[in-house]
């Protein structure tokens, strides 16, 4: 477990087995783990689950009898369900990994926890700061695991730029810059911020160590009423540090790149490309005082070398899934727990009502404060 510890400002903890990974889980598969919803992203959860072999029993669920089949005709072992009633009430199941639309994520996550077992709830969390703190409490009273599926942060890149970031490589953060456009997927139950933005904001909590105090975010939509297709949102944190995120449903080209700007190099990280997805620039502004000349600087342009880490290249979701059987093996704590999900869930939550009142700037809560001290 590390701490930043930051006066006068809300700290995030991040969670940590050491490199985050515990070997000590290799003793004895899970008896049975289940993934409900098989749309577009669940099968990714399948396959992993099914090619680690971290569970005697994998279990797959949807409403969708077609989506069952498909499942079964491509990893053959793998059990299906139409009613997840039916995993609720399977004594086998240790673990469920809910992957529905968003706003079946605390009802479903809920009863998981409900009926004894442990979870791991696909970004978001949930839908408002009030129901994430439910979910973080009802884990808690049953003692078992609640795990939010922030895939970057188990991403070898954002790994890296957190370990770069913590030895002070870049030196002092002055901003965050990060776009995630592509044409689709549009998402019927939640506007742009909420699918896209979610990932941007966990991996800007995790590698900043400090929550925002105040969002703002401008979004227009174009196709559905209500429902934002494109996004811009602006985190602002204490001592004049400010990330932007770019969210948008409707762009010619895939673009995931995040640009990192600290006082002594810059560092950019593009997830499209397929090798060296992080460069790190021994660029720079230093700042020279005219003695003589009291009040006046003069700047010059520091252009250095460009540094490219090696990253040892997995799937992000293999390590979540291996994570997620870990804790739940050992009853240990995610690196993404309930309280990471909430964090995400409370910028999101202001990002929201920025959003409605059209772009003001709102001061994120500290819903934290009473999700951690109701637990004494
Ligand atoms: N981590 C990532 O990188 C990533 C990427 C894409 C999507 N996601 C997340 O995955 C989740 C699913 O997204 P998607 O794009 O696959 O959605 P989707 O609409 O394609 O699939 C959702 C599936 O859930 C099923 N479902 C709904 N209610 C159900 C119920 N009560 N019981 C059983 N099945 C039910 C639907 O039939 C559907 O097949 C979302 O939370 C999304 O945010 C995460």
């Amino acid at each position: 477990m590390s701490e930043f510890a930051d006066a006068g400002e809300t700290v995030v903890r991040v969670a940590r087995n050491g490199d985050g990974a515990d070997r000590s889980s290799q003793t004895r598969p899970l008896r049975g783990v289940a993934v409900v919803g098989l749309g577009y992203w669940g099968p990714n959860w399948v396959r992993n689950l099914y090619q680690l072999r971290r569970a005697e029993r994998v279990v797959a669920c949807d409403l969708d009898r077609e989506r069952c089949e498909r499942i079964r005709g491509l990893f053959p072992g793998v059990e299906t369900c139409a009613r997840f009633e039916d995993v609720l009430e399977d004594p086998d199941i240790e673990g469920v990994i809910i992957a529905t639309p968003v706003s079946r994520h605390y009802p479903m996550a809920r009863r998981v926890l409900e009926s004894g077992k442990s979870v791991l709830v696909e970004k978001p969390l949930a839908m408002s700061p009030a129901e994430a703190t439910e979910l973080v409490h009802l884990a808690r009273e049953g003692g078992r695991v609640l795990m939010a599926g922030h895939t970057f942060e188990y991403s070898a890149p954002v790994l890296k730029i957190h370990e770069v970031i913590s030895a002070g490589e870049l030196g002092e953060v002055f901003y965050v810059s990060s776009i995630r456009a592509n044409l689709g997927l549009f998402q019927h139950d939640v506007n742009v911020v909420w699918d896209l933005a979610t990932h941007d904001i966990s991996i800007i909590l995790m590698i900043m160590g400090r929550m925002p105090r105040a969002v703002s975010c401008h979004g227009q939509s174009h196709y559905r009423g209500g429902v934002e297709d494109v996004a811009l949102l602006a985190l602002h944190f204490a001592r004049n540090v400010i990330a932007f995120i770019h969210v948008s449903w409707l762009d010619p080209n895939k673009i995931r790149r995040t640009t990192i700007v600290g006082s002594r190099k810059m560092l950019v990280y593009d997830d499209t490309a397929l090798q060296e997805k992080i460069r790190i620039y021994d660029k720079g502004v230093d700042v020279h005082r005219y003695y003589d000349n009291f009040g006046e600087f003069q700047f010059s342009y520091r252009y250095g070398d460009i540094q490219i880490p090696r990253l040892e290249e997995a799937e992000p979701l293999k390590a979540e899934c291996e994570h997620f059987a870990d804790c739940i093996h050992n009853a240990s704590t995610p690196r993404t727990d309930g309280l990471s999900g909430l964090r995400v869930v409370s910028v999101l939550h202001a990002a929201n009502l920025s959003l409605k009142q059209g772009g003001r700037k709102v001061p994120v809560e500290n819903f934290l404060a009473g999700a951690i001290d109701e637990r004494r």
